[in-house]
């Protein structure tokens, strides 16, 4: 029942995405975040409806409205959005982790608000998170495309793309969509540079421009991809 978008070549097609940045909670007013603005999540949904997908969005802390016709489910945390990607990605032929998901969180969260203790600093003891991404990976059907996104700084160790494709080799997902963060590049920019990367860490494609263009290109090796 999806109507046929300009190009309509997902049309009959399934996509689910991720979006936004998760939050871990601290105690009962607080938490661990991160700056995500889910522009380039929303942009894949509305992009992939325009294609004449029909779209699921789960969403984490996104202040944005979404296209009619795109179904969206609000989580907070980590283990949240690993619920409900999994779920919503059990009948889908495409998924994407476009959300930015908290790494570490609070080995326990209090349940009301933590008070100051004198001067005294305060040490959080930090667990890690399910990786989200690795999850869906494993749980794959045949014939369906996982898409990850990695958000990369050069360093000593290494440029953006060698991070990225040692991680397209770790993840394991059909694509990884790599792009350079820092300063005006990234999270809540409205334009995004990314190369596209295979599992085995080949570049399969690259874009510049707004994040709808960049969302239109990642959907066009998602959907040669496609069986
Ligand atoms: N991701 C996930 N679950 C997590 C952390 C990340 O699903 N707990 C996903 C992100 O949504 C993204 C991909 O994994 O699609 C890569 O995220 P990134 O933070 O770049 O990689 P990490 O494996 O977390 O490695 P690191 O942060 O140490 O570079
Ligand atoms: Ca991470």
């Amino acid at each position: 029942d999806a109507p046929s978008g300009p190009w309509g070549d997902l049309a009959g097609r399934r996509l689910v995405v991720s979006a936004g940045g998760t939050r871990e909670p601290i105690d009962a007013v607080r938490f661990l975040g991160n700056r995500s603005s889910g522009l380039q999540g929303f942009a894949l949904a509305e992009a992939a409806r325009e294609r004449g997908a029909s779209v699921t969005v789960v969403a984490a802390h996104v202040a944005l409205p979404l296209g009619e016709g795109i179904a969206r489910v609000e989580v907070s945390t980590a283990d949240e959005l690993d619920a409900a990607m999994r779920d919503a990605a059990a009948d889908a032929d495409i998924v994407i982790m476009a959300a930015a998901v908290a790494d570490y969180r609070p080995a326990s969260a209090a349940a009301t608000k933590l008070k100051k203790s004198g001067d005294a600093g305060l040490t959080l003891e930090l667990v890690q998170t399910a990786d989200v991404l690795a999850g869906l990976v494993a749980a794959r059907r045949p014939g369906q495309v996982v898409v990850g996104f990695a958000a990369e700084t050069g360093d000593d160790s290494g440029s953006v793309i060698e991070h990225g494709a040692a991680k397209a080799r770790r993840k394991g997902a059909d694509l990884l969509v790599v792009n350079e963060v820092g300063e005006g590049l990234g999270f809540g920019a409205a334009s995004n540079t990314v190369v596209m990367l295979d599992s085995s860490g080949s570049p399969v494609g690259e874009a510049s421009g707004s994040k709808l263009a960049v969302a239109h290109a990642v959907l066009d090796a998602a959907a040669a991809r496609l069986d």
